[in-house]
């Protein structure tokens, strides 16, 4: 039987914990070392399934990996294959990040079509859409997407929606372009920004980051680099939701306050006594949450990746709430598996109506993607009984021993293989 987790709900979370690099920082940062001939070192790379899948695939595309716990070296002196084959490109689609600078730096790409995933269609259309813009060559064959050029060109880029990783894919394949690249419409989410320090460092020249417009000037070469990943605004969330749910008092540490705006605003309307400190943020909940509405959008916006852990708190709080999902076509997995533990929660396309029930009761609940897996795990050391969460490699995806770091707080959670 694959990994599970036991949870006996009902404790007060407290003290201490630190939140470790973001994921959707350090895969980018990853893919990043493809641009360039000379090793690439980042620091403190958390210890994930999807890093460990980042490290096969570069392996695979001519990577030198060297891995001295958090710290990880890569040096591609030359890349030597362009295939990202469709094994590893289905079980992450962030995989995709490579595509960029494949054709920047090698001149070709053999990417597998990541097809749809647990919580939606997700095309990659606009990450194509730009490359061609930059000169690329590209066909659809076999499943695969087949990019070629000899060198790109810089171009005004427009996406049509605000993406994470297609600002990203394009921002890589521009630092090696010929010219000027513009990219209107650019996301402003801080592991995007965190990937421009770190292009920055390798040399490329980028201005209006954290603005929805990007400016890139190519260069014809890129250096090595040693880069600090961001911290991880989404664990640092779930774990203050951790705190709240449980009526704690827990300080969550080497965090950015400001990642987070949004998650802490709400929760403060909700009524959860926040103090903010430089780095770190204590979250103390006496009182039950009230009811409040969310609405995911891109950064600054309320995080999609927040969205199932929240609805979780809300599904305990003083009356209706209404969680509108506007980025993912199918991201409410978590909802039915609420509801066997008691949660009231109606689905109807993108809007979740929540109303809130005095107690959840511990149950035998699976997790659909990383983000429902959290909430179940909330649930759970919220409930009342035992809660088991089965399937939770895709917790492990983008989690760094989340029950490690719970049982710290004193949650009573152990991991079954
Ligand atoms: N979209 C298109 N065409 C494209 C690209 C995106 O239609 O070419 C659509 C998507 O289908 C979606 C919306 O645009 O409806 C936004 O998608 P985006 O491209 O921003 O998502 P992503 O880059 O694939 C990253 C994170 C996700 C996070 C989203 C939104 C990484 C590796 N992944 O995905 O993280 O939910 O941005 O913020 O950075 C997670 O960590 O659990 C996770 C899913």
């Amino acid at each position: 039987m694959p990994a599970r987790l036991l949870i006996e709900g009902g404790v007060a979370l407290k003290g201490e914990v630190a939140v470790s690099a973001a994921k959707n920082a350090a895969l980018p940062a990853l893919a990043a070392a493809l641009l360039t001939a000379r090793p690439l070192t980042l620091t403190n790379v958390p210890e994930l399934g999807d890093v460990r899948t980042m490290l096969k695939l570069l392996a695979t595309l001519g990577a030198r990996v060297e891995r001295r716990g958090r710290e990880v070296t890569l040096t591609v002196e030359r890349v030597t294959s362009d295939l990202a084959p469709y094994e590893l490109v289905s079980t992450m689609r962030a995989s995709v990040l490579v595509l960029g600078p494949l054709v920047a730096r090698h001149g070709s790409a053999r990417v597998a079509l990541p097809g749809g995933c647990a919580i939606g269609v997700r095309p990659i259309d606009q990450h194509l859409k730009g490359l061609a813009k930059l000169g690329a060559e590209i066909v659809i064959e076999n499943g695969y997407v087949v990019a070629r050029a000899s060198r790109l060109k810089g171009a005004r880029i427009s996406t049509d929606m605000v993406t994470v990783t297609g600002t990203e894919n394009l921002m890589m394949a521009a630092a090696l372009a010929e010219g000027v690249t513009v990219i209107e419409n650019a996301a402003r989410e801080p592991e995007v920004g965190d990937l421009a320090v770190l292009l920055a460092a390798m040399g490329a020249r980028l201005d209006g980051i954290g603005t929805g417009r990007i400016e890139i000037q190519g260069v014809p070469e890129l250096a090595g680099a040693v880069h600090r990943v961001v911290p991880d605004r989404i664990e640092a969330g779930t774990l203050l939701v951790a705190g709240a749910i449980t009526h704690g008092d827990v300080r969550v540490t080497d965090m950015v306050p400001d990642h987070l705006a949004a998650v802490l605003a709400k929760l403060d309307e909700c009524g959860v006594a926040l103090e903010t400190g430089p780095s770190w943020v204590r979250v103390r909940a006496g009182e039950r949450a009230r009811a409040a509405d969310i609405v995911t959008s891109p950064f600054p916006g309320f995080p999609t990746d927040m969205q199932a852990q929240l609805m979780t708190l809300l599904g305990l709080a003083d009356g209706q709430s209404t969680v509108t999902e506007t980025i993912f076509e199918n991201r409410f997995m978590h909802a039915a598996e609420l509801a066997r533990m008691g949660a009231s929660i109606t689905t109807d396309g993108s809007i979740a109506i929540v109303r809130g029930v005095d107690a959840y009761q511990g149950a035998p609940v699976m997790a659909s993607d990383l983000r429902a897996s959290a909430a179940l795990v909330l649930a759970g050391l919220a409930a009342r009984g035992r809660t088991e969460v089965s399937r939770i490699y895709h917790l492990d995806r983008g989690y760094e021993r989340l029950e490690t770091k719970l049982a710290a707080l004193g949650a009573r959670i152990e991991r079954r293989p």
